[in-house]
């Protein structure tokens, strides 16, 4: 019996640090082809939030906790950062359409008003991110702007998203 666990847990330990040479691409990269700053007012104190709370999962450039090294975690981290550019990219933001931008900044108003984002497990580990409600007060506003500025810039219907 006794041998047969020492087996398992060699085993498991092997494996632990094989993973550790399996590690998945950095979003290191930081171009922004469709910086929101491009189009948008971004004012520094708004930039000064969403920098430390939102751009680790929503930009093209991660600062990278030291355990985002070890395996497992940096498959997990990968994960949401994958995950998060996909739904919201600050950097690639005026690259979609005028109608998906106007979506975004909405989807940005409700999901930090219900303190939905930033995602749990990430304020727990980055303090920077634990938004006071001054801080979601000045996003929502600010997106709020962003969204009457598009409506008095464009007609009606374009910005209107329509699923196929
Ligand atoms: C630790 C990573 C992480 C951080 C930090 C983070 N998000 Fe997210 N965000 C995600 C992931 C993953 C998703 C997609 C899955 C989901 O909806 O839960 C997402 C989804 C969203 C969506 C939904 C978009 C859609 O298409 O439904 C919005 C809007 C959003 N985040 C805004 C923000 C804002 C604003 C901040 C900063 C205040 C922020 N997020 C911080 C990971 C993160």
């Amino acid at each position: 019996m006794k041998k047969y666990v020492n087996k398992i847990l060699s085993g498991l330990l092997g494996i632990l640090i094989i993973i550790q040479f399996i590690q998945p691409e950095r979003n290191e990269s930081g171009t922004a082809p469709g910086d929101i700053a491009g189009k948008y007012a971004v004012p520094d104190e708004v930039m000064e939030v969403l920098k430390p709370a939102c751009y680790d999962c929503h930009s093209n450039q991660t600062r990278y906790p030291w355990y985002a090294s070890i395996q497992p975690v940096a498959w997990w981290l990968a994960g949401h950062v994958n995950d998060g550019k996909r739904h919201l990219n600050f950097h690639e933001f005026t690259t979609r359409k005028i109608a998906v931008q106007n979506h975004k900044l909405e989807e940005i108003i409700e999901m930090v008003k219900e303190k939905e984002m930033p995602l749990g497990s990430y304020t727990w580990t980055h303090a920077d991110a634990r938004l006071s409600d001054a801080q979601r007060d000045l996003i929502t506003n600010w997106a709020q702007s962003a969204m009457d500025g598009l409506k008095a810039q464009y007609p009606a219907d374009s910005l209107v998203l329509r699923r196929k």
